[in-house]
């Protein structure tokens, strides 16, 4: 039963291991998992952006149980075969001159490195962040995560010389301004902190998700992106993309950079690179991780052999099977429908995304932030077997991000539950 190992996890984890649904799973297979009831689902949350070729691919498992006859851990004492070609493959994949890399954990560990590595060869210390912005939850990534200030709760003192600048988001446009009349006033006032707040030259990096996160599923304009990089080879400020979510072909390329065009000079990447595993990388050019020296950095598991095995499998699979294309023409599909949904329904805000990197902002007559009715959505779709998880400061935005392997009739079986629950909560 769900509810008995709900309560035997409550009686030993703290409530901060947070789950988002009151179920247990007993089995997944690709976009579809199964509770202890027998209840089968539809996992449009693909745990939390991780599962990006769905549960259990047939041939991440088989690639997993090959390196289990070998060896399972190498912790860096000695070199091993596969995690040296999963960072071949991964280098491979990145965008252009992103050719060297540390192999790490989890997303908060690859910007842990990330930060290490930009104040390490710049020797500056200033690091420049997004109002909004989602990195992790050790305490350097905290110091730069903004998205809700419960993240942030009495963890101070965070680290010093952090900023945060008004992310790019158009809806709700900081400087009251619209897509069409936009002259770029947010990037005009992260020049002006840099007269005012820091010096450029003091400033190590600044880091970004192209396509905001956990802060509202909000793609940032191409214009803006392009700003900021000019911006930071004005002042050689190094320009972190944190690509923990978006990456690894969630938004129609391996990564979103490469949709944008726009390269930066560090890139973070975890969840989707190995299927589940447990795997994170910092990517960046080679002069610069030159100047990263050994034991300026380390870890005891980041690139696990079984990882990398699991990584492997995972990047061949998405490259076998064109899923990238898969991805941007399912990801079109749903939002133009989304859209015209949009249009009947004033609860619906708005719809944005790239690729299947989907947020559906859900919003109350007066036009602000609706999370109750957020609420009730993902509770009525878990009932009717959709599995959908919400995201942004007042969680008002519905993340749709399944699997890239979703058939054409799964999605529109996600999609048809959604609108009917929408519909239902809007009455
Ligand atoms: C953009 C981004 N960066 C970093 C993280 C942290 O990743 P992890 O939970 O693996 O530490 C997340 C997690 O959601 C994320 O979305």
């Amino acid at each position: 039963m769900n509810s008995e190992i709900i309560d035997r996890a409550n009686r030993v984890f703290t409530p901060a291991f947070h789950f988002y649904h009151p179920i247990s799973i007993a089995g997944g297979q690709g976009c579809r998992i199964t509770d202890l009831e027998g209840k089968s689902y539809l996992d449009c949350a693909s745990g939390l952006g991780t599962l990006n070729i769905g549960h259990n691919h047939p041939r991440v498992m088989a690639a997993v149980a090959r390196q289990l006859t070998s060896f399972c851990h190498t912790g860096g004492v000695y070199y091993n075969e596969t995690t040296v070609a999963a960072a071949e493959l991964l280098t491979s994949i990145t965008p252009p001159g992103l050719n060297r890399l540390f192999f790490s954990n989890s997303g908060a560990e690859a910007v842990e490195g990330a930060l290490k590595l930009a104040r390490y060869v710049t020797g500056r210390q200033g690091i420049i962040s997004f109002a909004g912005a989602f990195h992790g939850r050790t305490l350097g990534a905290i110091s730069l995560t903004s998205s809700n200030a419960r993240y942030r709760e009495r963890y101070s003192p965070l680290l010093p010389s952090v900023y945060h600048a008004p992310y790019p988001h158009c809806l709700r446009c900081p400087f009251g301004c619209s897509f069409a009349g936009c002259n770029l006033d947010c990037l005009g006032y992260l020049e002006e902190m840099l007269r005012r707040y820091i010096s450029p030259e003091e400033v190590a990096a600044i880091i970004i998700e192209p396509v905001l996160g956990e802060g509202g599923y909000v793609p940032a304009p191409t214009k803006y992106l392009k700003g900021l990089r000019r911006l930071c080879d004005e002042h050689g400020i190094l320009l972190i993309f944190d690509e923990v979510q978006s990456g690894m072909g969630r938004c129609g390329d391996w990564f979103a950079a490469q949709v944008y065009g726009i390269t930066p000079d560090i890139l973070t990447v975890a969840k989707g690179i190995a299927s589940g595993f447990p795997l994170s990388a910092v990517v960046s050019r080679s002069d610069l991780m030159d100047q990263w020296p050994s034991w300026a950095h380390g870890t005891t598991f980041g690139g696990n052999p079984v990882s990398c095995a699991a990584a492997i499998a995972t990047i061949e699979a998405i490259q076998d099977d064109g899923l990238l294309a898969r991805c941007r023409e399912l990801g079109a599909a749903a939002l133009g429908r989304l859209m015209a949904f949009q249009e009947q329904h004033p609860l619906v805000g708005d719809v944005r995304g790239l690729g299947l990197m989907i947020g559906v902002e859900l919003v109350g007559s007066d036009g602000k932030p609706d999370g109750a009715a957020c609420a009730q959505v993902l509770e009525e779709c878990l009932q009717q077997g959709l599995i959908v998880i919400n995201c942004g400061a007042e969680r008002n935005v519905i993340r749709l991000i399944p699997p890239l392997t979703i058939s054409d009739e799964e999605m529109g079986q996600a999609l048809d539950i959604l609108e009917q629950t929408i519909e239902t909560a809007g009455k």
